[in-house]
């Protein structure tokens, strides 16, 4: 079994992607993000992202058993002998006892965001397709000279982050509990600026170093 393994979580929008490049620099663990990975199934076309993109689109959460395979894949990479980083997995109760079986998480940083603010958060994000970087047109703009290549995501609009919203108290939230019945939650603020949130998220790894 691999050891210590982190896991980052929260609602749609929470800052999750935004806040993951500072655990990766602390830690030297690689993030494992569930959506990126559905996106470049997306993008790539194959059968298993053509199917999962009608979830994503829709504001739903895939099936179980196609995350859990993604995951049992990715963690058969070298670069995962260490731990990893994962953002935006599990989501479920089943997805996280999967992951008890397969990994030691040693803490899940939960960033707790109220959902007005994940609505103007997420309509409000734009994405650098070269880099990568996530912006935001009030919170995080993007320098002017790369504005012209920015993308909206396509579930990042006000209808489908309602549906996202619901999936989340429905079907995530519950897991907030499970892991700290485990002893393993560590909650933060995540109504506060990019940086304040990102001091909070250090002083949450360092503690658990
Ligand atoms: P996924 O890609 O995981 O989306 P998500 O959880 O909905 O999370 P986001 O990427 O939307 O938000 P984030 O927390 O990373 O926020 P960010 O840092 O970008 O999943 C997409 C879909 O794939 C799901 O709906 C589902 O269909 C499927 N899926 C993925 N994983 C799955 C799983 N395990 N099981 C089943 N289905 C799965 O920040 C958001 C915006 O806010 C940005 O613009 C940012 O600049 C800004 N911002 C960040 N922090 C702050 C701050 N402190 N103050 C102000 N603005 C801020």
């Amino acid at each position: 079994m691999m050891v210590g393994s982190i896991v980052l979580f929260g609602p749609p929008g929470a800052g999750k992607g935004t806040q993951a490049g500072r655990i990766v620099d602390l830690t030297g663990k690689p993030q494992v993000s569930t959506g990126d990975m559905l996106r470049s199934a997306v993008k790539a076309g194959s059968p298993m992202g053509m199917a999962a993109k009608k979830f994503m689109d829709a504001g739903l959460l895939v099936p179980d058993e196609v995350i859990i395979g993604l995951i049992e894949e990715r963690l058969q990479e070298d670069d995962a002998d260490s731990g990893v980083l994962f953002d935006g997995f599990p989501r479920t109760i089943p997805q996280a006892e999967s992951l008890e079986r397969i990994a030691d998480v040693t803490s899940v940083i939960s960033i707790e965001v109220p959902d007005d603010a994940i609505v103007e958060r997420i309509v409000g994000r734009r994405m650098d397709p070269e880099t990568g970087e996530i912006y935001h047109v009030t919170f995080k703009p993007a320098p002017t000279e790369i504005e012209s290549r920015l993308i909206q995501r396509p579930d990042d609009n006000e209808d489908t982050v309602r549906a996202r919203l619901e999936a989340y108290h429905t079907q995530t939230a519950p897991l907030a509990d499970w892991y700290a019945e485990r002893g393993l939650l560590i909650s933060i603020d995540g109504n506060a600026s990019i940086e304040e949130v990102g001091s909070s998220v250090e002083a949450a790894v360092r503690t658990n170093d």
